[in-house]
């Protein structure tokens, strides 16, 4: 059996009186596509946060390619290859698209020669090239998500976590954005996390899901398991089978 890339172990977290995270145990081996299910207010969020180092757990631990990353501070974690992106989008205001790219580009494991031209590649590649010169500002919610992405792949992760990235989009703006997930996984054989509430997309992407109420881990499995199991029905699908056709969440 092949190594984790990412392993999760005992993980905990509280705000204050409320138990955010409870004993969370996750193994995510290179080249798969987890999905991150539950309710709002569930902890999926929050375990993005503690995985790249955002905040610190309380108990637990982390660890990316066997190294420990507690008390790592975030830059050093995306210095080793994880990048995120993040439910509200956070463009750095004042720049173009293009420069929000290469603020990215800075990190210790980009290499290329030109990081301009590198930069506008990724660009290209999520669809935003013809918006490089661009006030980040002015980009609609739909550019606004692609370019959370082409600033993670800036820095040139292995593992991407994704929270969220269809969150306000259009059916034709998430089959692109899906598309492009499909080809960093086959192509750049990236590993992948993602969060998403858009159930049959979400389903259709993952080869694993982790289901999380309250904090905990209530159920693990592939997608046709988790739309079947009882717990994760009640608390969060409900009755309808989002990998029929006919549903639409
Ligand atoms: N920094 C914080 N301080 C205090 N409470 C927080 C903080 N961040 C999150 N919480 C609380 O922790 C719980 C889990 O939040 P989290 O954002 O992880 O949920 P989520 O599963 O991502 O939900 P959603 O699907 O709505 O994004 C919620 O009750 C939230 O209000
Ligand atoms: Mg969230």
């Amino acid at each position: 059996m092949s190594r984790a890339l990412l392993e999760i172990q005992h993980l905990d977290k509280h705000f204050g009186g409320l138990h955010v995270l409870k004993d969370i145990n996750i193994s995510v081996a290179q080249g798969e596509i987890v999905g991150i299910l539950g309710p709002n207010g569930a902890g999926k969020t929050t375990l993005f946060n503690l995985i790249t180092g955002f905040i610190p757990a309380d108990e637990g631990h982390v660890s990316f390619r066997g190294h420990s990353l507690r008390k790592m501070k975030s830059n050093a974690i995306v210095g080793l290859g994880v990048a995120r992106t993040f439910q509200l989008c956070r463009p750095f205001v004042g720049l173009t698209v293009l420069e929000n790219v290469l603020v990215g580009s800075l990190g210790p494991r980009v290499k290329s020669d030109d990081l301009g031209q590198r930069a506008m590649d990724l660009l290209d590649q999520v669809g935003l090239l013809a918006k490089a010169h661009t006030p980040s500002e002015l980009l609609s919610y739909g550019d606004l998500r692609r370019l959370e992405i082409a600033r993670a792949l800036a820095t040139d992760p292995e593992l991407l976590l994704l929270d969220e990235p269809f969150a306000g989009l259009g059916s034709s703006e998430i089959e692109a954005l899906s598309t492009l997930i499909r080809q960093l996984h086959k192509e750049q054989k990236l590993t992948i996390l993602l969060i998403e509430h858009r159930l049959r997309e979400f389903m259709q992407l993952v080869s694993r899901v982790v289901a999380i109420d309250f904090g905990e881990v209530i159920a693990e499995g592939s997608p046709v398991d988790i739309v079947n199991n009882p717990r994760v029905i009640e608390a969060y699908i409900g009755k309808q089978n989002p990998l029929s056709p006919s549903h639409d969440a």
